[in-house]
């Protein structure tokens, strides 16, 4: 889809309204037409004066303001994405039972473009059964309702049921609108990532490392959260990024530790994905004490290396022992020959799958994008086209989760 597209912000009467005003700057930003449809009770939180600045477009509530111009019909009928954050436990039970009492519900009934709901409520009202029935109403009716995330609410107590940040909705969204509803083919699965770089220590203060960002392992991780997976994370050397809802992010530095993370944790998982960068070899020796210029200068400009273990291939060696029954996922960074490469190295790694990326011109590493194929070891095939991260990642959420049928 083109920009700038019609994006509808609905706002439901919950404190996190006041996050919805960096949502609609964020839709502003990136070029889309934003138009801000609040409920009656979002109103207490926000006033309409906030959500017109920031959108540069009247706000309506109800369907009795500019009748000439049937609301009602028409904002839905012009849409092409309609986010709503806050969803409030009330707006989600108005939607699941077709009511279209207020302008909010009317635009979601007429609609037929993509539709995400961000909730934001108190853990109780989360889990209650009312408010799971209607979730699964409107997920089976094919409308995305994202995992709210676990933490803080509005006062001390802590759960799942806050309100995803706006960035983190954004994104999603966008992602739902290219790709089509998240669905919920990993409900029940229990998903082990690994991601980000590995640092191998020279001595306290210098390490030998490399460029991931960590990006394309936690938008795997986001994504699987967002499809009902229990998420584990082993996360290397990262740039700041979210945790996805409900996941279990464990943090390691060389690669003999993320070794052993993954190792403890492959038994209890149902897909694994090695991401990571993993630095394939380390010093023989790293130093206690920092190394000096001048009396060090030897074992500074002349480091041995040994070579690590190749946690991939070990993983798949536990497989063929027995002690996971796993479907292991690899990935492939490559500059030339990607794609004999590629295949030459899944055989190599044994694993079930690998994306193969071109990395040839500082493409991939650190880079918002990314593209490439993903390789089955049934000899298949599928080119991921060029896409921010979260949408490589749901794209290969979809051919990865073929395989649990
Ligand atoms: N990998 C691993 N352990 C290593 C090196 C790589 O588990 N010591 C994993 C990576 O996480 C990735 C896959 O193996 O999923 C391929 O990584 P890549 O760096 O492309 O391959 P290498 O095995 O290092 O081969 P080469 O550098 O020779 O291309």
């Amino acid at each position: 889809m083109t920009q700038p597209r019609n994006v509808v912000v609905g706002v439901a009467g919950g404190i996190a309204a006041y996050k919805a005003c960096h949502l609609i700057r964020d839709f502003k930003e990136g070029g889309d037409d934003v138009r801000v449809v609040p409920t009656h009770n979002a109103l207490n939180f926000v006033g309409a004066a906030t959500f017109e600045a920031l959108s540069g477009n009247p706000v309506d509530s109800g369907v009795f303001t500019r009748v000439d111009e049937v609301q009602h019909v028409r904002v839905g009928q012009e849409a092409d994405l309609i986010v709503v954050a806050p969803a409030t436990a009330d707006v989600m039970a108005r939607i699941a039972a077709g009511r279209a009492d207020d302008l909010l519900t009317s635009t979601i009934l007429v609609a037929t473009c993509p539709i995400v709901l961000a909730p934001a409520m108190h853990t109780e009202m989360w889990l209650n059964p009312a408010t799971q029935a209607n979730v699964k109403t409107l997920r089976d009716r094919g409308i995305t309702v994202l995992e709210p995330a676990h933490g803080r609410l509005t006062g001390a107590d802590s759960g799942p049921g806050r309100m995803l940040e706006p960035a983190q909705i954004a994104e999603l969204s966008r992602t739902v609108a290219q790709t089509g509803p998240f669905g919920r083919a990993l409900e029940g699965q229990r998903v082990l990532i690994s991601a980000g770089g590995t640092q191998e220590n020279i001595d306290p203060v210098r390490f030998i490392g490399n460029h991931s960002s960590g990006r394309q392992g936690f938008a795997l991780a986001e994504i699987a959260a967002q499809k009902g997976a229990q998420v584990t994370l082993v996360a290397g050397d990262t740039d700041e990024l979210y945790t996805p809802p409900g996941a279990e992010v464990v943090r390691v530095s060389s690669t003999r530790e993320l070794e052993t993370a993954m190792n403890e944790r492959a038994a209890a998982a149902d897909i694994i994905i090695m991401a990571a960068a993993v630095a394939d070899f380390r010093p023989q020796a790293a130093s206690d004490s920092k190394l000096k210029k001048g009396s060090d200068s030897d074992a500074l400009s002349r480091i041995d290396l040994v070579e690590n273990p190749d946690v991939l291939r070990g993983l798949v060696d536990k497989r063929e022992a027995g002690q996971t029954a796993a479907r292991i996922v690899g990935f492939a960074a490559e500059t030339d020959n990607v794609l004999d490469n590629g295949r030459a190295k899944l055989k190599r790694k044994g694993a079930d799958m690998l994306m193969v990326n071109s990395v040839a011109g500082g493409a991939v590493f650190g880079q918002p994008r990314n593209s490439g194929w993903l390789l089955g070891a049934d000899g298949s095939e599928v080119e991921i086209p060029d896409g921010p991260k979260q949408v490589v990642a749901a794209r290969m959420w979809d051919v990865i989760e073929r395989g649990n049928k």
